[in-house]
């Protein structure tokens, strides 16, 4: 368990010596957590990022200025050689994700990887069952349900106290897209980014709390969109965008034994929104309603003669504490802080009984429904998922 407020951490505490593989949007952003792990009030664990691999000599160079870095290398080989570095974390384009999660296994290391683990569920459970095979440390990057209104929402459900839950909706809705003239990237061609496009993209934030409720759709009816076909390449012509942008999700998940409608929305254009995730479970007795959308506001009704949504403001009720006030709000910054907390406090052995990280089997079984759901949309119908 880890110590109370008042409990004295042993000195000095291990050592985590971090790598990062890609260091593109979520690299940098894992950086930025490290840069700040002393805020993390009596964590047993220090982090360190020691070592960066990524192709581009501009994104190594910003690295430079991050003290503790000590090795920056464009080969990942080198990176994974290096006895400096205990845990990796890989943050490159789908495609790539099944080579290198392998060769860090393969290396000795420990792993959070990021979503969707694999461009496939072929290549999911292949890198699942390597990562068993050696006995490795392997979560799944997924930061949204340390929020704390995610966070309450989950221990709401998980409680008992909503009684029999008559519906769940949960979606991760993004709008940019919308833009005809935004330029491709990687994320909107199917080569890279896998043929399950928009679910692989948001499908493991949306799928996570519901999983780790024990809500795994048994069947699926999935309505999917591909809405503009080509983009600007960004060199004055134009490239295929060829990736599904819109995913509706028509669920059934045996909950508490009975089959309950579950809608999962995964969009990237959905007009209004920016990053917008959100979980919605109302039972006869009680029910939660939480959206980043409005970040410290969280929704519940109980069961009365007549019900009312009550409004809840939120402090900074992470799941680890830090020196940050009780009464300020936490943004995503935040979030991935207290995600690779829960990491490190898991592989530590000392996460209690505290929220952890998407397991590859939990993200097996997310691509084990995006799959159903490619074949349900061609098909149209309703299909079962095993
Ligand atoms: N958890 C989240 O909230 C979240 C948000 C965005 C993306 N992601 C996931 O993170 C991963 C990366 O996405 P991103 O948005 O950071 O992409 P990005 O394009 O910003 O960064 C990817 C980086 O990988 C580098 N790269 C490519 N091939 C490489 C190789 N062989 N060796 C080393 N580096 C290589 C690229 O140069 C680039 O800098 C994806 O799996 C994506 O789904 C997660």
């Amino acid at each position: 368990m880890l110590p109370s407020a008042s409990e004295k951490i042993p000195t000095p505490r291990p050592l985590v010596r971090i790598g990062i593989i890609g260091g593109g949007l979520m690299g940098r952003e894992a950086a930025s957590a490290f840069g700040r792990w002393f805020a993390l009030e009596n964590f047993p664990v220090r982090a360190e990022l020691t070592a960066v691999c990524d192709l581009q000599p501009a994104l190594l160079e910003w690295f430079r200025e991050v003290p503790s870095v000590r090795l920056l290398t464009q080969d990942h080989r080198a990176l994974l050689a290096s006895s400096e570095v205990d845990v990796v974390y890989v943050a490159v384009p789908h495609h790539l994700h099944e080579r290198i999660y392998l060769d860090v296994l393969r290396a000795g290391k420990d792993l959070l990887a990021e979503k969707p683990f694999g461009i496939d569920l072929a290549a999911a459970r292949r890198i699942q069952a390597e990562a068993k095979r050696l006995g490795r440390f392997v979560r799944v990057s997924s930061e949204f349900p340390f929020l704390p209104g995610a966070q309450r929402a989950f221990q709401l459900a998980h409680s008992g106290e909503l009684g029999r839950i008559l519906e769940v909706k949960a979606g991760f809705l993004h709008s940019s897209d919308l833009d005809p003239a935004k330029p491709i990237n990687w994320k909107r061609q199917t080569e890279f980014c896998g043929q399950i496009g928009v679910m692989g993209d948001l499908g493991m934030h949306v799928a996570h709390v519901l999983l780790r409720l024990g809500w795994k759709p048994s069947s699926v009816y999935a309505q999917l969109q591909k809405i503009y076909g080509t983009r600007p390449d960004g060199k004055g012509g134009t490239a295929p965008c060829d990736t599904w942008d819109n995913a509706t999700l028509h669920c059934v998940a045996p909950i508490a034994g009975h089959p309950t409608p579950v809608t999962l929305e995964m969009k990237r254009m959905a007009p209004t929104e920016t990053n917008t995730w959100y979980v919605e479970i109302l039972g006869t007795d009680r029910g939660v309603r939480y959206s980043t959308k409005e970040p410290k506001t969280f929704w519940t009704y109980r069961r009365l003669k007549e019900q009312t949504w009550e409004k809840t403001d939120l402090g900074f009720g992470t799941p680890f504490r830090t020196i940050t006030g009780g009464i300020f709000e936490p943004g995503f910054p935040d979030i991935l802080m207290q995600m690779w907390a829960a990491f490190l406090a898991e592989r530590a052995g000392v996460l209690g009984d505290r929220f952890g990280c998407a397991t590859p089997d939990e993200a097996v079984a997310s691509h084990e429904l995006w799959a159903v759901a490619l074949d349900s949309h061609a098909r149209q119908q309703v299909l079962s998922v095993s």
